[in-house]
């Protein structure tokens, strides 16, 4: 199977999770495109949807999914989405579509959080990914040199805005030996407005699709 088809195969499988008449959260990216794809066929039997970016509630709405917003949904019964890398713990890495500060809220605003991913982006150890983090522009070179510091080298993604108005810089070469320390740290640079470290908040259940088929953590 080639990644794509494995992204389908995830994507099928997370349809299990998702319980009769509730709002569900969807995150972003190319895996949660498939997964909106099966949604379209079983639409019935959701309430609404609420979408960690544009491009998700693009996609939603033009599978006639209805799409609100977390301040009418209030707690989401399951989220589900992608991520970039994932250690055994569930703790992730995303970003990669630049979506993290709506993701980590969907996240954090969840009951249970559902990750699928393909069998290439499970790791022993976080860190092959850059780590995407979301600053705030003036802040950028400060920050670079305090990433610096931490080890890492910052690169800044090339014309790239988020859908909240900011800059992302991916982080290369970060020793993360305890993600959920490093997430603390990152967090506390002013100007930082979310790193894609999901460790103090990881994922409930994962799964992790490969030729065998899927392995559910
Ligand atoms: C979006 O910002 C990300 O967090 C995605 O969830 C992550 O990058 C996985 O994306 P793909 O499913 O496209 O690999």
């Amino acid at each position: 199977m080639n990644q794509n088809e494995k992204k389908i195969k995830v994507a099928e499988e997370a349809l299990q999770y998702i319980e009769s008449g509730c709002v569900l959260g969807v995150g972003s990216g190319t895996t949660v495109n498939c997964f909106i794809e099966q949604l379209s066929k079983i639409k019935s039997k959701i309430d609404a949807v609420v979408s960690a970016s544009e491009s998700s509630s693009k996609l939603l709405i033009s599978k006639n999914i209805r799409v609100i917003s977390l301040k009418e949904a209030g707690r989401i019964p399951i989220y589900i989405d992608g991520a970039d890398e994932s250690n055994s713990l569930k703790q992730l890495i995303k970003g990669g579509g630049g979506a993290l500060t709506r993701e980590k809220i969907l996240a954090q605003s969840s009951d249970r959080f559902v990750c699928m991913i393909d069998d290439s982006k499970f790791v022993s150890k976080l860190g092959s990914f850059p780590l995407p983090i979301e600053v705030i522009d003036v802040a950028s070179s400060i920050l670079a040199l305090e990433l610096i510091k931490l080890g890492g080298r910052p690169v800044l993604r090339e014309s790239f805005i988020t859908d909240n108005g900011n800059i992302i810089l991916d982080v290369h070469n970060l020793n993360i030996t305890e993600p959920i320390k490093l997430e603390k740290s990152i967090n506390n640079l002013p100007g930082v407005v979310t790193n894609g470290l999901f460790a103090i908040r990881p994922a409930d259940d994962l799964l992790i699709s490969s030729d065998k088929g899927i392995e559910k953590i």
